[in-house]
């Protein structure tokens, strides 16, 4: 079976994928045949030797995106591409179009959960906690946001991730820094309570009945910035597993498939919460997770008895059967 591995991409999040990248194609079992395929920052597509170190500039040579004349000759398509264009729904579009299977959420899934108002949105429909929120589109309202809410508050770009954009705001003079900071990224800017508590993940994997694995936990200095995710220095510790009781373990579990389910997910996604005094609010979905091997999605699946190549080998065989249910829906009436 041929694998395009894809990464890089013209996004915010470009390093951060070629790191999942080849963590990912170091753990591809044998019976797997990897294409390479990265993305520059400006949006090339190239057919690559190897996945560079630093940001995706050339290749062997440009892949053709034609319409009818196919992308590759490629079995399964995985997308390790994090943020827009790539978690968002844009690339799952295109390999729906071109009828190849591809690992994480459809298109639906992908684009609800990468916009955090609209995941939010269906979440509160099931009746799923989340952190209180207000929007804005252009002109932010301190008035607004003040009336609903204490120092400190949180702001972030809508649709992004790794934690570009986002900013702990403490007064009114930060607010306005950390808005127009999260507006360089997105039209749509989230502004929320702080949540005083631990922060959770939980790895949630499978198509029409989605398992969840052992939580871990996240202890950063003050919130899981960039540099808290990325950097060598980092001070914030992981915990695996985390260090909560068996029935609040149970508890997050539960939720997280219920997450996965409203926000339309299916292959993988890593739901996030946010607990204070016992309360617990799902804070947001990632589609397609970090992939590093210290990254939380693979490390849960690891601690919970899947290593890194099985899971692997899992997210591309729950693409191909995904493709084939939806192979027998009839296209004519
Ligand atoms: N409402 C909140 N209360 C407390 N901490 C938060 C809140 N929202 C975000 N954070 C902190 O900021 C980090 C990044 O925010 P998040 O919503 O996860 O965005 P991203 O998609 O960029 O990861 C979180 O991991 C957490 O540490
Ligand atoms: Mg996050």
């Amino acid at each position: 079976m041929n694998i395009a591995i894809i990464f890089g991409g013209k996004s915010a999040e470009h390093e951060v994928s070629l790191r999942s990248a080849r963590s990912i194609l170091d753990a591809l079992d044998d019976q797997f045949n990897p294409i390479l395929i990265g993305i520059s920052k400006k949006g090339e597509w190239f057919l690559c030797d190897k996945i560079p170190n630093d940001q995706v500039t050339e290749g062997r040579s440009e892949v053709n995106l034609s319409p009818g004349k196919g992308l590759l000759n490629v079995d399964v398509a995985f997308p390790v591409l994090h943020g827009p264009n790539g978690e968002d729904g844009t690339i799952q579009g295109l390999f729906r179009m071109m009828d190849i299977p591809f690992v994480g959420p459809g298109v639906l899934g992908s684009s609800i959960a990468m916009d955090k108002e609209v995941s939010k949105i269906l979440l509160k429909s099931k009746k799923i906690p989340v952190v209180d929120w207000i929007s804005f589109k252009d002109e932010v309202s301190v008035e607004d946001v003040e009336e609903k809410f204490d120092y400190p508050v949180f702001v972030k770009p809508a649709n992004l991730g790794s934690s570009v954009g986002v900013s702990k705001a403490k007064n009114r003079e930060e607010l306005m820094e950390a808005t127009d900071k999260a507006f360089e990224y997105d039209e749509k800017i989230i502004v929320e309570r702080a949540i005083d508590g631990k922060e959770l993940e939980c790895s949630v994997l499978g198509n029409l009945n989605p398992k969840a694995s052992i939580i871990g936990e996240i202890r950063p200095d003050d919130f899981y910035s960039y540099e808290e995710k990325y950097s060598d220095n980092s001070n914030t510790e992981l915990l695996v597993p985390a260090d909560i009781s068996k029935e609040l373990q149970k508890r997050l579990q539960k939720l997280a498939v219920r997450a996965f389910k409203a926000n339309m997910c299916e292959g993988m996604a890593r739901v996030d919460f946010l607990v204070e005094n016992q309360k617990i609010y799902v804070n947001e979905l990632n589609t397609i997770p970090g992939f590093t091997n210290i990254s939380m999605y693979p490390k849960l699946w690891e601690e919970s008895g899947l290593d890194f190549s099985d899971l692997v080998t899992e997210l591309i065989r729950l693409a191909v059967d995904r493709h084939d249910r939806r192979k027998k829906l009839k296209t004519t009436y």
